[in-house]
Order: structure tokens, then C-alpha cells, then sequence
């Protein structure tokens, strides 16, 4: 891996590629890899985690342990999934375009058993190339849109119906972007009853992205959205803001297995993943590390990446007890904040 991070560090102008992807050294760069004005809802994503601490106990029968999963139907080999990213040249500084991303982030994820989500932007070829890109593989892939009016998400739906994909995910927490907040079809907040509408235009599972309270949780379970992300959006849309880390179990307390529940924000090994797991979650989003593993190894660098994230929470399986993803139960980690 130290060869794709070299190669990727020679390709990015904008991106540091730090040792640990903490936003630190990027703090309020956007356009570029940081989090919003001080940069603290990023940094804060990274260092709660490092609050939750593993359980250590290997007294277990010693079986095979299996780290796969199900999102919805579909099983993975992990639930481990790359989360969506547009504008790799603005904001990593990568000659590399939106559709060559988006097509080595598909197809490394296939490879290693597991899904990427894709982005979306002004521009609807920003939904609908992808879109191709996931019909082309089978339909292993998730879409994601963005909180347009409503003729912007007419266009967008029209399109997906008559595409194979796995899941729509709708990034809510978009809401505010000043650059989208003044395009020509504007982003706006969403309510209940326009995220029931956008349920009911669909054939496939709904999940939002950008739940970070339990009323939140609790709005997603009335418009009846299949699951959602607890994410800040990589810090990228307020500052000062709690980890996601430390707003995951009472939201999984709230939905109580009425839905899935994904969650995103500094997440960078298969040990952070276990510590989400452990605490409720279904699976876990990660997002500029991948990027970078895309930028600097192509598709082969996405499947290389996940495989070690994979291998690592296998490991934790192990140090812990835990022969699948069912027994990564609450008693497997301590939090210490
Ligand atoms: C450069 C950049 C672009 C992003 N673009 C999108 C996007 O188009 N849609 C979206 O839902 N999230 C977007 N995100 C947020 C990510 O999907 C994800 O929530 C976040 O990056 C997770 O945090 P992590 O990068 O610390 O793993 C973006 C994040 C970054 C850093």
C-alpha cells in the first residue's frame, strides 16, 4: 500500500496524504480535503474514535471467523462500504475526472465483494453517469442524490427507474452548501413528507445520509426510509459538531432494528470498524482514504485497501471472541468518553 499512498502523494496537489487521515493539516480547506471553517467536526470524527477502546478475550471456540454481512439483500464480504465523493480534481487535486473515479471505485469495491456509493452534483450527467456505471455492473452499486427541488429530482428518479441499482442513498446534510444552495435547480431542506414522496417514487431501498440526533433517526423512520447514515459529512458541512462515533448508540437505541443503520466520519481501519459495529451499527462508510486508494492504485488499490480493512476487523474477530458480525455485541468494547 505504501506504493499507491507514494503514487497518490505525486498525483494530489491539494490532498497531504497524511500518515493518518486526521484533519488536522487540512482544516478549513474547502474546496480541498477538509473539514468546514476550523476543521473541528473532522478532527473530532478521528479522535473519538480513538476513545473507544477493544474488549480483549480470545477464550472462544476456535471455528472460522467470517466478517461478511448483508445490506439489505445483497450479502457482502464486509460491511465495509466507500463512500460517496465528487470532485476529485477540486478537492483532492487529482488529474483524475468525476467518471474515472467513480468507475475505479465501482469496480474496486465489486472485486473485493463489497459496494461503493457515487456522488452527484449540478450537473445531472453527475447522477446519471454513474448511474450507467451501475447498471453496467449488474446493479452493484449505490446512487446518491442529492436534496434538490423538486424538478431536479423528477430528472434524477426518471433516470434510476430505468437503471439496475442496489439503493438510492439521498445526502440530506447538503442542504446548506452555499455553491448548491445557488445553482440553477437549488438544494433545499427536506421534510418528512417530501422524503415520504421521494420513498414512494422509488422501486428500491432508501437511505439517508446525515442523521446526527435521535429526532433525526427518528424522521427518516416516518418518511419510511429503509436506512440511514449517522454522518457529518466527513465535518465538511458544520463545524463544531459531536462525532459520529459519540451519537451512534442512542440513535441505534432509538431505531431499535427498524432500520439499517450505517455511519460514517474518520473511520480508517477494520478496528474502527469493529468499535462501530459493536456499538450498534450495520456497517460502515469510508470515505478519503478510499479516495486515495483510487487515485494512487486505480481499481486494484480499492480492492487491495478493503481486503486489508476486511483483514483487520478479522483479526479484532478473533482477539475478541467474535466468529461473526452478529457477535460483535456491546460487551466487546469499552467507551471512554
Ligand atoms: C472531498 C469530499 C467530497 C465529498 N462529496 C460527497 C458527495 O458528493 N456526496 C455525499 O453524500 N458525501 C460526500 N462527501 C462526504 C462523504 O461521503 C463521507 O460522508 C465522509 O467523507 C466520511 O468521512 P471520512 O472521509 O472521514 O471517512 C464528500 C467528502 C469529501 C471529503
Amino acid at each position: 500500500m505504501d506504493e499507491v499512498r507514494e503514487k497518490a502523494k505525486a498525483l494530489c496537489t491539494r490532498c497531504r496524504v497524511c500518515p493518518v487521515c486526521n484533519g488536522l493539516a487540512c482544516k478549513g480547506e474547502i474546496p480541498g480535503m477538509g473539514g468546514k471553517d476550523s476543521g473541528s467536526t473532522f478532527i473530532r470524527n478521528v479522535e473519538k474514535l480513538r476513545e473507544v477502546k477493544i474488549n480483549l478475550d480470545v477464550i472462544a471456540e476456535n471455528r472460522e471467523v467470517d466478517p461478511s454481512s448483508f445490506l439489505f439483500e445483497t450479502r457482502v464480504s464486509c460491511p465495509v462500504y466507500l463512500a460517496p465523493i465528487a470532485g476529485i480534481t477540486n478537492n483532492y487535486g487529482a488529474p483524475i475526472s468525476d467518471e474515472e473515479y467513480t468507475r475505479r471505485t465501482l469496480e474496486g469495491c465489486q472485486a473485493a465483494g463489497t459496494l461503493a456509493f457515487t456522488g452527484d452534483g449540478v450537473k445531472p450527467e453527475m447522477f446519471t453517469g454513474p448511474l450507467e456505471e451501475i447498471d453496467r455492473l449488474g446493479g452493484w452499486g449505490i446512487a446518491t442524490m442529492k436534496p434538490w427541488q423538486k424538478p431536479g429530482i423528477e430528472l434524477r428518479i426518471d433516470a434510476l427507474r430505468q437503471k439496475k441499482v442496489l439503493a438510492l442513498a439521498t445526502d440530506i446534510d447538503s442542504a446548506g452548501l452555499p455553491l448548491l444552495r445557488h445553482s440553477a435547480i437549488p438544494v433545499e431542506n427536506k421534510s418528512v413528507e417530501q422524503l415520504k414522496e421521494l420513498k414512494q417514487m422509488l422501486n428500491v431501498p432508501l437511505i439517508i445520509k446525515g442523521i446526527m440526533t435521535e429526532a433525526g433517526a427518528l424522521k427518516a423512520l416516518q418518511a419510511k426510509a429503509d436506512a440511514i447514515v449517522v454522518s457529518n459529512h466527513g465535518g465538511r458541512v458544520q463545524d463544531e459538531g459531536l462525532a459520529t462515533i459519540e451519537v451512534l448508540e442512542s440513535i441505534v437505541k432509538t431505531v431499535d432494528h427498524r432500520m439499517t443503520v450505517l455511519i460514517d466520519g474518520g473511520f480508517r481501519t477494520g478496528v474502527d470498524v469493529f468499535k462501530a459495529l459493536a456499538l450498534g451499527a450495520d456497517g460502515v462508510l469510508i470515505g478519503r482514504p478510499l479516495g486515495l486508494a483510487a487515485i494512487g492504485g486505480g481499481k486494484e488499490g480499492v480492492t487491495e485497501a478493503i481486503k486489508t480493512i476486511r483483514e483487520e476487523l478479522r483479526q479484532t474477530m478473533i482477539m475478541t471472541g467474535c466468529h461473526t458480525i452478529h457477535e460483535i455485541t456491546r460487551d466487546k468494547v469499552t467507551v471512554c468518553f
